[in-house]
């Protein structure tokens, strides 16, 4: 059970919970429930402990809730930790994988070495233990990269899924690799996007998207800016123009051998490594945030990365077009126009709406590379935050059967996205005087004109838009987003 650069691996046993060889042995509790006879001999094992705290209500099996007792005898873990998973009736995937990430950043906080993880619960069981791996896996990650004094507690370094039923297919085992390729494609995202803009630069974000690629067998293409240039990406090079710092596009590519030549799936992730604004500059309070401007891009290379491993039948194709957006004498201005790849023209009104435009050229080109579907990622709009807060991304797109499709697969991953509307009478507020559109439609239903304005580029494709810039960043260390909070530096308590 080697570790990896991107976090501890997972391992999975068919096992009675007796003869678990773990420091932490975490077993999840329902709502209410009594000790299960699932287990004889656990009250036992823990000197009576169990059946008191059970008794007693000190545990009660409400979401995240923990109680950690030694065990005396018998058993071959050293503690148990039992973890509390809500109600038996609200029991799904998602609340599995946050129970496990909450159980394990807790291990994590008390510096546990070796943690394992029963599943229990009516779920299907090869679902239920990739959840439990996947939500083990986030726990590792780690955000104080750049702190030279005291860190965080170090990852777990062995993680174990266990199951009382036996694997003889070893279908749990490759479940269980599944959702520990999901969760350290995860952790990795979300370390590009804690990344200063300074040190993440576009050429440093292709760097290291090269590196990612390269390392799970994806072809790589990184386009510089002669090559930019060449294919006239006028969007792109126009939002590049005020930084000192070149372009890029990244482009990864995954064609099984036997996979069919259609559908291709084209993926398109905003790349802003910072987002100043331009010359349409943002006020300087929490401008610090828009070092996550390239969470998208992130996301597609991440997913790539976890295509390729997981050897998805299908093609897919991601692209990323990175850069910065700066203000400077050489930057583009409020009434510019700039030409697309595919010929469009567009007037910049405003030069903080530039997700947009980048976009536009990254759907041309992912067309323009054979996709037949697309789907792209960005943090796109301040108001996508307002409409939704940071529970959920906005979801567009055309026609409906195909959104509907990328909903389902979001649902399915624990990735909360909610459908957004896309009226005709939207693009009335794009149209511009003096080019074929604007880049802002005003203040109404920012986050609608914005998905708007990229439907003009998605070359009539089944197309669809997460708007994720109320989703792309968590304030802490938390088991998946805001919603739990169970801070590494504080013991996690039972929401009340
Ligand atoms: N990157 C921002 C969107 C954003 C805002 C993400 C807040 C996360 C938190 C995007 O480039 C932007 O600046 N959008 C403008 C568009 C407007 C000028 C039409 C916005 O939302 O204000
Ligand atoms: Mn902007
Ligand atoms: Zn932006």
């Amino acid at each position: 059970m080697a570790r990896t650069a991107s976090g501890p691996g997972v391992a999975f046993t068919a096992s009675r919970i007796a003869d678990v060889e773990t420091d932490l042995l975490m077993i999840p509790m329902f709502d209410g429930e009594e000790l299960p006879a699932q287990f004889p001999g656990l009250d036992e094992a823990t000197g009576g402990a169990v059946g008191r705290a059970l008794a007693s209500r000190e545990m009660q099996g409400r979401p995240y809730e923990l109680f950690i007792t030694p065990f005396t005898a018998d058993f071959k873990a050293s503690r148990l930790a039992l973890v509390g998973a809500g109600k038996g009736s609200e029991f799904n995937t998602e609340r599995l994988r946050r129970v496990a990430t909450a159980a394990a950043l807790a291990a994590r906080q008390r510096r546990v070495r070796r943690a394992a993880f029963l599943s229990r619960g009516d779920l299907e069981a090869a679902s239920a233990v990739q959840a439990i791996a996947e939500g083990l896996l986030l726990s590792s990650f780690s955000g104080d990269r750049y702190k030279s004094g005291e860190r965080n507690s170090p990852p777990i370094e062995e993680l174990l899924v266990v199951s009382l039923e036996t694997d003889p297919g070893h279908s749990l085992e490759a479940a269980v690799d599944r959702g520990r390729v999901l969760g350290e494609s995860c952790n990795i995202a979300r370390e590009l996007c804690n990344e200063p803009s300074n040190i993440l630069t576009p050429s440093v974000f292709a760097d290291r998207a090269a590196d990612i690629g390269r390392g799970v067998g994806l072809s790589v293409e990184i386009l510089d800016e002669d090559e930019i240039a060449r294919l006239r990406m006028g969007l792109l090079l126009g939002v590049a123009r005020g930084s000192a710092e070149p372009p890029r596009v990244i482009v990864l590519r995954h064609e099984p051998a036997g996979a069919p030549a259609a559908p291709v799936l084209g993926l398109v992730g905003k790349g802003i490594t910072f987002d100043t604004g331009g010359i349409s500059i943002k006020p300087a309070d929490g401008m610090e945030r828009m070092k996550d401007d390239m969470a998208g891009g992130a996301a597609v290379i991440c997913a790539m990365r976890a295509i390729a491993l997981l050897k998805a039948p299908v093609k897919v194709i991601g692209v990323v077009p990175a850069t910065e957006n700066m203000p400077s004498g050489r930057a583009i201005k409020p009434g510019d126009v700039l030409t697309g790849a595919g010929g469009k023209t567009v007037e910049v009104i405003n030069t903080d709406a530039e997700g947009r435009l980048i976009l536009g050229d990254g759907l041309w080109y992912a067309k323009q590379l054979g996709a037949t579907h697309l789907v792209d990622v960005a943090t796109l709009t301040g108001a996508c935050v307002v409409a939704l807060g940071k529970v959920a991304a906005g979801l567009f797109g055309q026609p409906d059967a195909w959104v509907e499709v990328v909903r389902r697969t979001a649902q399915r991953a624990g990735d909360r996205c909610w459908p957004m509307p896309l009226y005709d009478e939207y693009a009335e507020q794009l149209r511009s005087e003096i080019a074929d559109v604007m880049n802002s439609g005003g203040r109404g239903a920012g986050a609608c004109t914005a998905a708007m304005f990229l439907k003009e580029f998605a070359g009539g494709l089944p197309w669809a838009h997460l708007d994720v810039a109320g989703t792309a960043w968590a304030e802490a260390t938390q088991p998946l987003g805001f919603q739990h909070p169970v801070p590494l530096t504080a013991p996690p308590v039972a929401p009340e």
